[in-house]
């Protein structure tokens, strides 16, 4: 059902994020007729735009982002409906025009407002701040704030204050875009919704879990930001450790605001401690050499993000244990890493060879059995199982696999993650957004690493652009007996 119309000020509006993903997400749903008539996007930005020079932007720079997805009736519709103020929020006068926006004459007053800040952490707390002294902020209000939360503890539980000073927590959407990515939350529909997989969801018949978001571009033009940041604050602290949640958790009582997210903290809460001392032996760190992805030549880290003798992490693997009753026992390999030969990201679910050796005169062995959940770029799962190759003779054992491919099962456009997302906060639904104390466990458990990496306890080992990330990631799992899924390309 299309929720009423609304205003959504993006903060930001003329920046990467908006442009690459907001607006797509919104002209998507605007096509789609999930935009009710009457819903404005108000964006902010100190471009010194007016309306007409912000819409004739984004009809030049949106089709882009678009790709062939588009008729140019339905965007210029869509961009007819953007406005833009121009607003540095250090000056108080500025704000005037975007109050004059929002509490415009005959204004329904329980129209639903929507903050979306897609700029700078270290404004968040400072854009709040004024939104409450301009008196833009009532029950019908809610911010969302993108990541990254802070960039520890301390700075996190900052902005979370900041925030929380002017909003309530029920009205604050702090985005992880996995969360909104279908194929994660079908993660959530494949372990509840069947009942086959639950009884063997757990150390009795798991060997060990694997998480893998590989990525082939380098920082590209984010080195400023990147460099402050590195793989274990931009992509484990929020985007592996909500993979890891939702493949960890206890089964919720029913899918809801509240539940879902209580059991994704209870599994942050047992999360094993990393100290400095197990540093070495159970986090990797690396860093892109020069190299070949799909046969072009791509430059360094260093060269890419203008940072020379940088020793930040573009790669980072981790072996993690979640301390419960369930879990005990069974390792998590969690790795993320820019310039990797191929863009994937997939979960594997290793499960324990047979007890026992039924058949010692087969040809072949009888290999694990394996669960490959595929997030993205196809959408899937594969359940390799062991059978006999037809023949006559004697047996012989060969690994075989079920697949499904979403894309053939459903014939329908996938909506992206930012669409699925801007709609819940449009309509007050907060189950996809990690709450105050999810962020900040993340953190007080990531913590530990960062500080023992800063202090020299981490060698950031280099790789070859184009190539799985550095040697000791591999031995990671080798000492365990291991060896990482390795994607048929
Ligand atoms: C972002 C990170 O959160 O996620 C980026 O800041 C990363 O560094 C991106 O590239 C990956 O998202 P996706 O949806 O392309 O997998």
């Amino acid at each position: 059902q299309t929720p009423a119309p609304c205003d959504i000020v993006v903060f930001g509006g003329t920046g990467d994020l908006a442009l690459r993903k907001l607006l797509p997400a919104l002209y998507h749903q605007f096509r789609d007729g999930h935009l009710a008539t009457g819903t404005t996007v108000i964006a902010c930005s100190r471009a010194g735009l007016d309306d007409a020079g912000y819409r004739a932007k984004v009809a030049g720079d949106l089709p882009a982002f678009l790709g062939h997805d588009t008729t140019g009736a339905d965007l210029d519709q869509f961009v007819a409906r953007l406005q833009h103020v121009s607003l540095d929020i250090e000056i108080e006068e500025e704000w005037q025009p975007l109050v004059e926006r929002i509490t415009r004459d005959g204004v329904d007053p329980d129209r639903v407002r929507v903050y979306y800040l897609a700029c700078a952490p270290a404004l968040f707390g400072p854009i709040a701040a004024a939104l409450d002294r301009n008196g833009l902020i009532n029950e019908h209000s809610r911010v969302v704030l993108e990541k990254p939360i802070g960039r520890d503890l301390a700075s996190a539980r900052a902005i979370n204050d900041a925030v929380g000073a002017v909003f309530d927590e029920s009205q604050i959407f702090r985005i992880d875009h996995y969360l909104g990515k279908e194929s994660v939350q079908n993660l959530l529909v494949t372990r509840f919704a069947n009942s086959i997989f639950e009884p063997i969801w757990n150390s009795g018949a798991i060997d060990h879990v694997q998480i893998t978001v590989a990525e082939s571009l380098g920082v590209g033009t984010r080195g400023g930001y990147y460099d402050r940041s590195g793989a274990l604050r931009d992509m484990v602290q929020n985007h592996l450790l909500q993979l890891l949640c939702l493949v960890a958790m206890e089964p919720p009582t029913t899918v809801d605001r509240e539940t879902v997210r209580d059991e994704k903290l209870k599994v942050l809460r047992a999360l094993k401690p990393i100290g400095a001392a197990d540093v070495p032996h159970v986090t990797v760190a690396g860093q892109y050499a020069a190299g070949l992805v799909d046969g072009a030549a791509v430059p360094s880290y260093v060269a890419d993000s203008e940072c020379p003798g940088s020793g930040t992490e573009t790669f980072a693997a981790l072996r993690v244990e979640v301390q419960n009753w369930r879990w005990a026992g069974v390792p998590f390999y969690l790795r993320t890493g820019k310039r990797m030969p191929e863009r994937y990201s997939e979960i594997v679910i290793q499960f324990k060879p047979v007890p026992h050796p039924m058949f010692p005169h087969a040809e072949g062995t009888a290999s694990a059995n394996r669960l490959v959940i595929g997030l993205q770029p196809d959408e899937g799962m594969k359940l390799q199982l062991t059978a006999k190759e037809p023949g006559p003779g004697g047996i012989r054992l060969r690994p075989v696999s079920l697949d499904l491919d979403y894309a053939s099962a459903f014939e329908r456009r996938a909506p992206e993650a930012y669409e699925r997302l801007l709609m819940d906060v449009v309509r007050g639904n907060p189950t996809l957004f990690m709450r105050r104390d999810e962020v900040e466990t993340a953190w007080a458990w990531a913590e530990p690493i960062l500080a023992a990496w800063e202090d020299g306890g981490r060698r950031v080992q280099t790789y070859p652009a184009g190539t799985a990330g550095p040697v000791a990631a591999s031995t990671l799992l080798e000492r365990d007996g291991r060896s990482w899924h390795e994607r048929e390309r």
